[in-house]
């Protein structure tokens, strides 16, 4: 069966043809990166226009790529939500004209399992039942996964997002939209241990976590000191240090917790360096195995939408060409 997956629930136009047997067949990507930054963050009614502009290109490379018609696709998989409204819309509607036209099923996919199941997409990819550590923009929460459609919430985010607090911290320290990936790559440049940021619930004997505290510790911290570009690059050190130790230390309590082995790690802050790099050491000292998407996965994309349509369409047969969206949805209660 071959699916094309649409992802459009933010500032990424993300499109894949993953076929059942033969696996990721193309992906294309375009992201609105530039045309939000001018803005300091994203403007959804632009967002949702540029999408527009957008799928139906992008479906056409991908398509010519893997040397497919049209008429070869089996089902269509979009994202349904969460999301901006506006811009899960224009997925949904293309999605739902191109199925009817085809008269081929459709389906609305949870953005977050997308997220959560991209790790199959792998060569090795883990088996069920595992601990996910999923860190996006959005979200930021600890799932026991036992089988595909089987989410539950271990612990969340009692505030920001994780990747909401890269982003946010890197604003108030200069470095523009979108800030995760600049911080990081100058904290790469910080000296460690030069300043010593607060970690935030780390002992709170749950799996929740807070992080807008740690933000505001950032902006009391920059305040008191002369920002030089060494500086700014050690305070970065300093935020990222901290907010990995408590995603670290959280993920292997979960795993723990749950009696589990096997980490997976999803979600655009999966894409952190640092990160990875303390989740892989960790796990390795204590015997468990952790699974991570590939770095172009981990940030929004078409493929893991295509993925987790394809997994679902097994499951639930597609009847109509109605569309929804959602753009909150809880990921425990699908
Ligand atoms: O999963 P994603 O692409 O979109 C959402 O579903 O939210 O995640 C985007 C988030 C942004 O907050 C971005 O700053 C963060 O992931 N991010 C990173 C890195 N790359 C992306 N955060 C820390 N380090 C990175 N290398
Ligand atoms: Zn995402």
């Amino acid at each position: 069966m071959l699916v094309l997956g649409i992802e459009t629930s933010c500032d990424e136009t993300g499109v894949a043809l993953y076929h059942t047997e033969r696996g990721l067949l193309a992906h294309a990507l375009h992201s609105q990166v530039a045309m939000h930054a001018e803005y300091g963050g994203v403007v959804p009614e632009l967002a949702s226009r540029d999408h527009i502009r957008r799928v139906l290109p992008l479906t056409r490379k991908i398509l010519k790529e893997a040397d497919c018609a049209l008429e070869n696709i089996d089902a269509i998989a979009y994202t349904e939500g969460p999301g901006l409204a506006g811009a899960l819309l224009v997925g949904a509607s293309i999605a739902a004209s191109l199925g009817f036209a085809l008269k081929v099923p459709v389906i609305g996919v949870h953005h977050l399992e997308g997220h959560l199941l991209a790790p199959l997409l792998e060569p090795t990819p883990p088996a069920f039942p595992f601990v996910a550590l999923l860190v996006s923009g959005g979200h930021s929460q600890l799932m026991k996964v036992s089988a595909i459609g089987a989410y539950e919430t271990l612990g969340e985010t009692l505030d920001d997002a994780a990747g909401e607090a890269f982003d946010k911290t890197a604003k108030l320290l200069g470095l523009g939209y979108p800030g995760g990936p600049a911080l990081s790559r100058l904290a790469e440049l910080g000296v460690p241990g030069r300043f010593k940021l607060p970690r935030p619930m780390l002992n709170s004997g749950d799996l929740n976590f807070s992080f807008s505290g740690l933000k505001t510790a950032v902006l009391t911290l920059a305040k008191q000191q002369t920002l030089d570009e060494q500086t700014v690059a050690d305070i970065a050190r300093a935020f990222q240090e901290a907010i990995v130790e408590v995603l670290a230390s959280k993920s292997l309590a979960a795993l723990q917790q749950a009696g589990l082995t096997r980490l997976v790690v999803a979600g655009g802050v999966g894409a952190n360096r640092q990160l990875r790099e303390r989740l892989t050491a960790l796990c390795a000292r204590q015997g468990f195995e952790v699974y991570y998407p590939k770095l172009e996965f981990c940030t929004d994309n078409g493929a893991m939408i295509a993925f987790a349509g394809a997994m679902r369409l097994r499951h639930t047969p597609a009847k109509d060409w109605k569309f929804n969206v959602r753009p909150r949805w809880d990921l425990a209660a699908i």
